[in-house]
C-alpha cells in the first residue's frame, strides 16, 4: 500500500498539480465512457478521483470498484471542467487523476451504503454500526463528542481539577434508578452493583483532600428507555471543596459559554436562574422550555367565586384551577384535537379538561364550551383580563390538587407547543433552576423522598425545619436545563455526620440500614470533610442539543435500543449452565425450546 500523503478532505485548488496518493473507500463509483469515476471517502470527506484507460493498471483497478471496497491511489491533482465543479464539497474544485492504484480490501454489497440519501431503519443501523458509522452525520457526532469532551477537560485541567477514576464494580446502594448487578464469584451470593453515578466516591475523594476532582464518567441505570435516556451513559461529572452554590453555576456557566463559542460559535448570553416555585408555577414543570408562551396561570380565586362545580369542588378539597391559553386555538383546536388533549390529560392524572372557546360559534365577545353556562358576563370578563386571552383563543383548565394542575398542564403546554409547532429553531434557552425543596411526601408510604439525593444539604436558613417541617426545606441544589430538557443537575453536600444521619432518618433510612449501605460515607464525615458541592453534566444529552440530533443514539457510538439491546452484539444474551454455577447463579426464566 503506499503511503498516503493526505486525506480524502482536504484537497484545494491551490494543490493543483501536485502529485498526491489517498487511501479510503468507495463511496460511489460511475462509468463514463469507458473512464470510471470514484467518490473516496475516509473521515475527514470525498474526493472524486477518475481513472482514465491512459493509465491500464489504474483503470483496471478503478472499473471494477464497489461500494466500499477499500483502496489506495496515486495521482496528480487537477482542476475540474468548467461546468463540473461541486460547490456542495469542499473537494469540489478538483479531481484526481490516478496513475496507480491498488484494491486493499473488496467489501461484499453492503446492506445500506453510508453515501445513501434514503433512510434505513434503525435496527439495521445499529446492527451494522460499523457502516453507520462511516456515514457522515455519524462520523460527525463522533468528533464532535471528542471536542466537546476535549473542551471540557481542559477546561477543568486549568481551574484545577484532577481526573479521577472511580470504581465501576460497585456496591449496591440504591439511590434512585434500579441497577445493574454482578456476581461476585470469589463471593457466592453477593454482588457488585454498577455505579449509577460515582456520587459517594466523589465525595469521598473531597474527604481525601484532593479539592476538586473530574471524570468523563459512565454511569448505569436499568430505567424504562427513552429518546434522551439510556441504560449507561456519559456524565462530566465534578466535585470541588471549599464552595457554596454560585462557584459551582459560575464554573459551570462558563464551561457551557465556552463551548457553545468554541464548537459552535455561538457568544450566549447569561444563564438566567430562576427559582423552583416560579417554574412550577408558571410551566407546572421543574425543567421549563422557555423558548414558547402558553404558561400556565392559578385561577383558583376567580374560579371558586364562579358556579362551575367541578371548579369549585376542586378549590374547596384544597386544590387549586390552572390554565393554559392557547392563542388563536379557536381555529388550530378542532374538537378532534380537544378530545385528545383530553385523554392526554387524563394519562397524567386529570379527572377531565374544561375549556372555554372565546368568540367563534359563541359570538364575538362570548364564550362556548361543557362550562360556559356556570360563568357569568361578569366573570367571563374578569377571566379574559386574568388570563390575557382575547376572541379566537381557547382556555384549558384543570381542577385538582396543585401538583396535579402542574404535571398535567405542564405536560400538554408540551404537547400543544409541539402539535401546533410553535417551538421557535436556532434558540438556545439556559436556565439554572435553584431553590428546590428537600424532600418530596409520599402520601401513600408516609415518607419523604429526596428531591436530589439524600447527600444533599439543607439551605443553612433551613437547617433548623428539618425536626419541625421537612417539607419546607429547600436544599441547596441546582439543575441547569436547555430548552426543556435537563442537562445537568448538582448540589452543595451535606458535610457534618449528624445532619447527614438525620436526612437518612427522614428518608426512612434506619441507623441500622444507613450503617450497612453507607458505612464508609458515614465513617469519612467524621475525618474532617470539608464543605464541598458539584454538579453532573449528561454529556450524551449535551452532544445530542448541540448537534440538533432527535436521540442520544445518534450521538453514541454503540447505543443501546429502546428495549435495551445491542443489536450489533447481541447483548444481553444467555450464558452457559457452567458459567451459571461458577458464580453460584440459578436462572428461574423458563427455558424456551
Ligand atoms: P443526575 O441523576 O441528575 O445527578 O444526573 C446528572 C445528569 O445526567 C443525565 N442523565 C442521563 N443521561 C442519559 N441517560 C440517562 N439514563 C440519564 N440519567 C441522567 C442528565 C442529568 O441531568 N450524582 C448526581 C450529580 C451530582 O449531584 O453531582 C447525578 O447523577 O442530563
Ligand atoms: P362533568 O361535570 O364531569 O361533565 O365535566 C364537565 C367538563 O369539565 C368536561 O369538559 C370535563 O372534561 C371537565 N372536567 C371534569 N373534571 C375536571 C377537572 N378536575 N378539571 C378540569 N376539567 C374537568
Amino acid at each position: 500500500m503506499t503511503k498516503r500523503t493526505h486525506s480524502c478532505g482536504i484537497l484545494r485548488k491551490s494543490d493543483i498539480g501536485q502529485s498526491v496518493s489517498l487511501a479510503g473507500w468507495v463511496n460511489a463509483y460511475r462509468d463514463h465512457g469507458g473512464v470510471a469515476f470514484v467518490d473516496l471517502r475516509d473521515r475527514t470527506g470525498i474526493t472524486q478521483v477518475v481513472f482514465h484507460p491512459d493509465h491500464a493498471q489504474a483503470h483496471e483497478v478503478g472499473r471494477a470498484l464497489r461500494n466500499e471496497d477499500v483502496v489506495s491511489i496515486t495521482g496528480t491533482v487537477r482542476g475540474r471542467e468548467e461546468g463540473k465543479t461541486n460547490p456542495k464539497m469542499p473537494t469540489g474544485d478538483i479531481e484526481i487523476v490516478v496513475t496507480a492504484a491498488e484494491l486493499i480490501n473488496k467489501s461484499d454489497p453492503p446492506p445500506f451504503t453510508p453515501g445513501q440519501r434514503d433512510v434505513v431503519s434503525e435496527d439495521t443501523r445499529l446492527k451494522y454500526r460499523y457502516l453507520d458509522i462511516r456515514r457522515k452525520e455519524m462520523t460527525e457526532a463522533l468528533v464532535t463528542r471528542h471536542r466537546i469532551t476535549k473542551i471540557m477537560r481542559d477546561y477543568c485541567d486549568e481551574h484545577g481539577f484532577l481526573e479521577i477514576e472511580t470504581p465501576i464494580l460497585y456496591k449496591s446502594t440504591p439511590e434512585g434508578a434500579r441497577e445493574f448487578l454482578v456476581p461476585s464469584r470469589l463471593h457466592a451470593g453477593s454482588f457488585y452493583a454498577l455505579p449509577q453515578s460515582p456520587q459517594l466516591f466523589k465525595q469521598v475523594l473531597m474527604v481525601g483532600g484532593l479539592e476538586r476532582y473530574m471524570q468523563i464518567a459512565r454511569c448505569f441505570r436499568d430505567e424504562d428507555l427513552r429518546a434522551d435516556r439510556q441504560p449507561e451513559f456519559t456524565q462530566l461529572d465534578l466535585e470541588m471543596s471549599f464552595v457554596d452554590i454560585d462557584d459551582v453555576i459560575t464554573l459551570i456557566t462558563g464551561l457551557i459559554t465556552r463551548l457553545w463559542k468554541e464548537v459552535l460559535n455561538v457568544e450566549l448570553p447569561e444563564i438566567p436562574r430562576m427559582c423552583y416555585a416560579e417554574a412550577m408555577g408558571r410551566f407546572g414543570i421543574d425543567r421549563p422550555d422557555t423558548r414558547y408562551g402558553l404558561e400556565l396561570k392559578n385561577v383558583s380565586a376567580w374560579a371558586n367565586a364562579t358556579d362551575a362545580t367541578v371548579f369549585k369542588a376542586a378549590v374547596e378539597a384544597g386544590g387549586a384551577v390552572n390554565l393554559i391559553a392557547v392563542p388563536g386555538g379557536g381555529t388550530s383546536l378542532t374538537r378532534k384535537a380537544l378530545d385528545a388533549l383530553t385523554e392526554e390529560a387524563k394519562k397524567f392524572g386529570a379527572r377531565g379538561l374544561a375549556y372555554l372557546k372565546l368568540g367563534g360559534e359563541a359570538g364575538a365577545g362570548k364564550m362556548s364550551g361543557p362550562v360556559a353556562k356556570f360563568i357569568s358576563d361578569e366573570k367571563q370578563a374578569e377571566l379574559r383580563a386574568l388570563a390575557g386571552a382575547s376572541d379566537g383563543d381557547v382556555l384549558l383548565f384543570c381542577a385538582d390538587k396543585l401538583d396535579i394542575c402542574h404535571r398535567v398542564l405542564g405536560e400538554l403546554r408540551q404537547k400543544i407547543a409541539r402539535d401546533l409547532k410553535i417551538i421557535p429553531e436556532g434558540k438556545w434557552n439556559f436556565l439554572w433552576v435553584v431553590k428546590f425543596p428537600s424532600f418530596d411526601y409520599d402520601a401513600q408510604t408516609q415518607r419523604h423522598i429526596a428531591k436530589h439525593h439524600p447527600f444533599t444539604a439543607p439551605m443553612d436558613e433551613d437547617v433548623h425545619l428539618l425536626d419541625s417541617d421537612p417539607t419546607r426545606v429547600h436544599a441547596k441544589a441546582y439543575d441547569i436545563v436547555l430548552n426543556g430538557i435537563e442537562i445537568g443537575g448538582g448540589s452543595i453536600r451535606i458535610h457534618q455526620k449528624d445532619v447527614q444521619s438525620k436526612v437518612f432518618g427522614l428518608l426512612g433510612i434506619s441507623p441500622e440500614d444507613a450503617q450497612k449501605k453507607f458505612a464508609f460515607l458515614l465513617d469519612a464525615l467524621r475525618f474532617g470533610a470539608p464543605p464541598h458541592g458539584g454538579i453532573a453534566l449528561g454529556l450524551d444529552r449535551l452532544v445530542m442539543l448541540m448537534l440538533n440530533r432527535q436521540s442520544i443514539r445518534d450521538v453514541i457510538a454503540f447505543p443501546k435500543t429502546q428495549s435495551g439491546t445491542d443489536m450489533m452484539t447481541e447483548a444481553p444474551s444467555p450464558v452457559t449452565p457452567g458459567q451459571l454455577v461458577d458464580l453460584s447463579i440459578a436462572s428461574i426464566v423458563p427455558k424456551k425450546e
